[in-house]
C-alpha cells in the first residue's frame, strides 16, 4: 500500500536517461543552466524557445508539460519552476519536487526521473538534491488508500540524474532520500488508515513489524503492564473504549555508550472527546490524533535505516478516546505514574493525560533530551495557524536545538512562552492539578504547563502538531491528509545529537 518505489541515481547524460518523465527544474529570473542548459542543446533549443514565448518562466512551482520533445531520451519533460536561487531553501526545493510529483502521478507511470537542480542560496548540490528528492517522493503519495481506482500511483522508479561534473557522491543522497521518504510515508499512511483498523493494538503491531524491519527494537505493553507500571492517567483515558491501551517502547542503540535523546508521541487513534463529546465537525478528523505517535515511529525507522550513531528511546502513547458508562467522568481525579494527581474538567483535554505518564517514563531514563510530539490543541491552530507547531519547552538551550534541527529540515516550528504565571491557570482545588486552563487563553501553553508536570529537571521540549499534521485540502504541493510532519526533524536531531554537545 506504502509505495515501493526504487530510488536510484544515474551517471546517464540527460538527454539520455530514458523515462517517462523527466523532471527539469529550471531557476527564475537567470539564463538556463545545469540540466536545463543541457536539455536545451540536446532538444534543439527548445528551452530558450519556450523562455522566449513566456511558456516558462522558472517561476515557483511553476508546473510546464513537454509531451514528445525531440532529441531526448525521455518520452515526458516536465519544467518545474524552483524560483530565485538566492531564495532557495529545502522548504521550498522540497515542494518543488512534490509539485512536480503531484503533476505526473495521477496516472502510472514507470520510471520518474528528476534532474539534481546544483547548488542554490546556502544550500550544496547534495542538499538541493536531497530536498528536491524527499519531496518528489511524497508527491507520490495520496490519502486513497480504498480506492478502487486509486487517484495517486507511485512510480515503479524515481531516478535521478546527476550533473555532469559530478561534484559530489550520490550514494548518501539517495540513501537519506530512501530513508526519509520511507519514514514520511509510513507516518502519513498510520494517519491516513480508518480508525476502526488503526487502534491501540494494531499500531502497535505496526511499531513491532517496522522495528524487525529497520533494526530497533519495540516492547508493547498491555493494559495489566500498564496498570503494573501505574500508569493510571493513559489508563483513564483508555476506559471509555472497548480497545484496550498500548504502550510501545522503542530503542535504537547507535551509540552504545553514549548520550540518549527521547522521543514521546501522543497516539490518539480516534478522539472523539469522550463525554466532553466533539461535534462532528471537529470530530471528523480526528483519526489523525496519533499523528505525534507516527512521527516518532516514522522518525524511528528513518533514523535506523541511516544506522546513525545515536540512541534512541521512544513512547508511543496509544488510545482511544471514547464515550462509554466506562469512560472518565468530569470532576473525576486521576493519579498519575509519578504520583501526581489531576481533576478531569474535560475529556477532550486527554492528550496531556496520556503524555503524563508516556513523559514520566520517559523522563526517567534520564536522556540528554526528551521531546515530545502531539496533535494536542486547537488553541496552537489559533495561535500559529494551520502550517506551523508550537515550541513549548523547559529548557531554552535544548529547546533552541530542537528549533534549529525543525529549521535545518524545512518544518516551520515557533516558541511559545512558557512563564511562571501560566501555572497558575491549572491549579485545581481537590487535585494537584487540572487539565484545562479554565479560559479560551493561552490554551496551547497551558496544555505545555501540564506536560511540564511529568518530566522534572530533563531538558525538554514540546512540539505541538495539531496544525501540520493534518493538511484538511489538497494544495500545490501536498496532497490532503497525513503529512508526515516532524519526520524530517527527528531524522536532523538525531544526527546533530551529540555532536553538538547533546
Ligand atoms: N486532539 C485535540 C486537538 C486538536 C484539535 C488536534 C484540532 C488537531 C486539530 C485535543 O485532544 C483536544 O481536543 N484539545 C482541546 C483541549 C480543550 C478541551 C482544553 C481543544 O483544543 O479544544
Ligand atoms: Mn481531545
Ligand atoms: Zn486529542
Amino acid at each position: 500500500m506504502t509505495p515501493t518505489t526504487s530510488i536510484e541515481s544515474t551517471p546517464n547524460p540527460l538527454a539520455r536517461t530514458a523515462a517517462d518523465w523527466l523532471v527539469v527544474g529550471l531557476w527564475e529570473g537567470e539564463p538556463p543552466s545545469g540540466p536545463a542548459a543541457d536539455l536545451d542543446a540536446a532538444a534543439g533549443g527548445l528551452v530558450a524557445r519556450l523562455v522566449a514565448s513566456g511558456d516558462l518562466t522558472g517561476k515557483f512551482l511553476e508546473a510546464v508539460p513537454v509531451f514528445a520533445p525531440a532529441g531526448v531520451a525521455a518520452a515526458r519533460v516536465l519544467f518545474v519552476g524552483l524560483g530565485k536561487r538566492d531564495a532557495a531553501t529545502r522548504l521550498r526545493l522540497h515542494e518543488a519536487g512534490a509539485v512536480a510529483a503531484r503533476a505526473v502521478t495521477g496516472k502510472a507511470v514507470g520510471t520518474l526521473a528528476a534532474a539534481a537542480p546544483g547548488a542554490a542560496g546556502g544550500l550544496s548540490a547534495a542538499d538541493t538534491l536531497h530536498a528536491l528528492g524527499v519531496g518528489a517522493t511524497q508527491g507520490c503519495l495520496g490519502p486513497g488508500l480504498r480506492k478502487a481506482t486509486p487517484s495517486r500511483i507511485a512510480p515503479g522508479r524515481l531516478v535521478f540524474v546527476l550533473p555532469a561534473d559530478g561534484g559530489f557522491d550520490p550514494a548518501p543522497v539517495v540513501t537519506r532520500v530512501q530513508a526519509e521518504a520511507r519514514g514520511m510515508w509510513l507516518a502519513r499512511t498510520l494517519v491516513n488508515t480508518p480508525p476502526a483498523e488503526l487502534y491501540p493494538e494494531t499500531f502497535a503491531a505496526a511499531a513491532v513489524e517496522h522495528a524487525a524491519a529497520a533494526g530497533f527494537t519495540a516492547e508493547v505493553w498491555d493494559e495489566h503492564r500498564l496498570e503494573a507500571e501505574r500508569m493510571g492517567a493513559l489508563l483513564a483515558v483508555a476506559r471509555g473504549s472497548d480497545r484496550p491501551a498500548r504502550l510501545a517502547v522503542l530503542r535504537y542503540a547507535g551509540n552504545p555508550g553514549g548520550p540518549t535523546l527521547a522521543l514521546v508521541g501522543k497516539g490518539v487513534t480516534f478522539d472523539s472527546g469522550g463525554l466532553s463529546l466533539k461535534t462532528s465537525e471537529q470530530m471528523v478528523d480526528m483519526k489523525c490524533d496519533m499523528a505525534g505517535a507516527a512521527a516518532v515511529l516514522g522518525g524511528f525507522r528513518a533514523v535506523a535505516e541511516l544506522k546513525l550513531p545515536v540512541n534512541l528511546f521512544g513512547v508511543l502513547a496509544l488510545v482511544e478516546n471514547m464515550p462509554s458508562g466506562k469512560a472518565m467522568r468530569l470532576g473525576d481525579v486521576l493519579t498519575a505514574r509519578n504520583g501526581k494527581t489531576i481533576e478531569v474538567l474535560n475529556t477532550d483535554a486527554e492528550g496531556r493525560l496520556i503524555l503524563a505518564d508516556a513523559l514520566t517514563y520517559a523522563a526517567e531514563q534520564r536522556p540528554a533530551g526528551l521531546v515530545d510530539f502531539a496533535t494536542l490543541t486547537g488553541a496552537c491552530m489559533v495561535a500559529l495557524g494551520p502550517h506551523v507547531s508550537g515550541l513549548m519547552t523547559n529548557h531554552d538551550g535544548w529547546g533552541d536545538q530542537v528549533l534549529a534541527a525543525a529549521a535545518r529540515a524545512g518544518e516551520r516550528a515557533w516558541k511559545l512562552p512558557m512563564d511562571a504565571h501560566y501555572d497558575d491557570m491549572i491549579r485545581s482545588k481537590v487535585a494537584d492539578m487540572r487539565n484545562t486552563g479554565g479560559s479560551r487563553y493561552g490554551g496551547a501553553i497551558t496544555a505545555a504547563k501540564l506536560l511540564q508536570q511529568f518530566v522534572g529537571d530533563v531538558p525538554w521540549a514540546h512540539l505541538d502538531i495539531a496544525g501540520p499534521a493534518w493538511a484538511e485540502a489538497d494544495s500545490a504541493a501536498q496532497d490532503s491528509g497525513g503529512t508526515g510532519c516532524m519526520v524530517r526533524t527527528v531524522v536532523e536531531l538525531a544526527r546533530g545529537f551529540g555532536v553538538a554537545g547533546g
